[in-house]
């Protein structure tokens, strides 16, 4: 057994991967929880926007980490997409409800699930959401982005609050990372402005070299894990005191 046990969803590719490659435990046992997986990691494949692989992972949550006896349990909800880009009654209806299952509703179930399953170990326990800017700003083109980071914000901080009444077994908190150089920013870029107004802007921080690098990012995400943070916490890696 690992003295350390990592889940991490969307591990395939971007922030998640890199975080699956800067996990900074030595012993560790490493799941990553995506469609694609990667060849260096343990790989559960599941299509989050599908609700009934939010049962089997729960299962699998439960299956590792009842009565788990090492040190550390950690989830790191990564998994997200913009599609589609577009304004809201204008595109592909059965990708824009995919969104909303990923987005809004798949982090406040396994959320949920991983809670359940946290009750089951003395280890402690931590859950991490990536967030975004896009939970507080109005980005035209992204609605249903938008409605899930916020949905991930509201559901950290009552969950946080809740842990905190139950003696803070599980830490919980979101995340946004600032504007890393993933491919979901190279998607951003390929969008007509007519689909996405903001896009001007994005490739220009592009061309000046602004976007962050997701090992850097990866690393300031596990730094926070030692921090004195408050449970429900909402950090924003970009803001100076983060
Ligand atoms: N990059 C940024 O600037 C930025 C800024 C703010 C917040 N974020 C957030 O950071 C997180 C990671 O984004 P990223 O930039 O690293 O994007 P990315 O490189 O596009 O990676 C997205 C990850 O999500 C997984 N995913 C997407 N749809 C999925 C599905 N239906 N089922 C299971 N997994 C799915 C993908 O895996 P598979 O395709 O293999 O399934 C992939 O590993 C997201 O939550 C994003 O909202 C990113």
């Amino acid at each position: 057994m690992s003295r350390n046990l990592v889940f991490i969803t969307g591990g395939s590719s971007g922030i998640g991967l890199a975080l699956a490659r800067t996990v900074p435990f030595d012993d560790v046992q490493i799941y990553d929880i995506s469609r694609r997986g990667s060849d260096d990691f343990d790989h559960i494949a599941a299509d989050l926007a599908n609700p009934e692989s939010w049962d089997v992972l729960g299962e699998f949550f439960v299956q590792q980490i009842q009565g788990y006896a090492g040190e550390r349990v950690v989830f790191v909800h990564c998994a997200g997409t913009l599609d589609p880009i577009g304004f809201a009654g204008e595109v592909s209806a059965s990708a824009y409800k995919r969104n909303v299952l990923l987005n809004s509703a798949a982090p406040q179930v396994l959320g949920d699930a991983f809670l359940d399953a946290a009750h089951r170990t003395r280890a402690q326990c931590h859950l991490l959401m990536l967030s975004s800017g896009a939970a507080t700003h109005a980005y035209e083109g992204w609605s249903s982005y938008c409605a899930g980071k916020a949905a991930v914000n509201q559901w950290v901080s009552t969950a946080g609050a809740e842990q905190v009444l139950r003696g803070n077994h599980c830490r919980v908190l979101a995340v946004a990372p600032g504007i890393v150089a993933t491919a979901m920013q190279a998607e951003i870029r390929n969008t007509p402005a007519d689909r996405f107004p903001q896009v001007a802007r994005f490739k220009e921080m592009y061309e000046h070299g602004q976007l962050r690098d997701p090992e850097t990012v990866a690393r300031e995400i596990w730094a926070l894990l030692d921090r004195d943070l408050p449970n429900g916490a909402f950090v924003d890696l970009r803001e100076p005191t983060a």
